[in-house]
């Protein structure tokens, strides 16, 4: 099973690279190629990141514990996505003037917050080896969960950067709420109970 679930998900993660990259080839883009580029490669980042926060919940309430394998690969199509998305953004948006991105970050609150969701899928990319994980033991946990501040950063970068419609954002604000509700719910279970007072005498 997980020979064959692994490279299916590694075929699915590349097919919408594939998919655009045969649309830019082949003319099949919108008039802006290079928004479609970036639209595209930030929507299945996004798209990427959720699908690997959903492992955890979805392991839970299946018993299916193999799921986490798969978590990995998710978290990386995700990182991967957002780089092809950076880089569109600063070849075709910013044609690399370095002064102007600065003035975007302080100026452009939704770009802010895409480069504080990029910057901590850094070195959750960076330490998502088995020597990694290995090395850093339980404080490998810890560092991951930057995981969630990065996701909420993301939907809010998707959130601010929609001007008119706000309909998809707020499905993927909403979807990330019940991502990170159920966590809390569990975890609000597994803590003890305060001791209950004593009784007046
Ligand atoms: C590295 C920092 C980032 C920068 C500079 C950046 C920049 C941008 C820009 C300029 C757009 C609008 C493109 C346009 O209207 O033509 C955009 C849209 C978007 N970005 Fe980012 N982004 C960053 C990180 C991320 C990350 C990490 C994610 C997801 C995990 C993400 C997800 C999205 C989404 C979902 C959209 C909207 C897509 C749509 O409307 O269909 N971005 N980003």
């Amino acid at each position: 099973m997980r020979r064959l679930v692994k490279p299916l998900i590694g075929v699915l993660g590349v097919l919408p690279l594939v998919w655009l990259t045969f649309a830019v080839l082949t003319g099949r883009t919108s008039a802006n190629p290079a928004e479609d580029i970036i639209l595209t490669t930030g929507i299945w980042s996004l798209r990427f990141l959720l699908a690997s926060l959903a492992i955890t919940p979805l392991r839970r309430l299946t018993g299916w514990n193999v799921l986490i394998q798969y978590r990995r690969m998710l978290g990386l199509f995700a990182f991967f996505y957002a780089c092809v998305h950076l880089a569109g953004y600063l070849a075709f948006d910013r044609f690399f003037a370095f002064d102007e991105v600065f003035a975007d970050l302080a100026k452009r609150p939704f770009i802010t917050a895409g480069m504080v969701a990029f910057a901590l899928m850094v070195p959750l990319a960076i330490t998502s080896t088995r020597g990694w994980i290995r090395s850093l033991g339980r404080r490998w946990q810890l560092l991951h969960r930057l995981v969630y501040v990065s996701a909420i950063a993301a939907v809010i970068h998707y959130l601010w950067k929609v001007k008119a419609d706000s309909t998809l954002p707020l499905r993927y604000a909403l979807l990330l709420a019940v991502l990170l509700g159920l966590r809390l719910w569990w975890l609000r279970r597994r803590l003890p109970r305060p001791a209950a007072a004593a009784p007046a005498r």
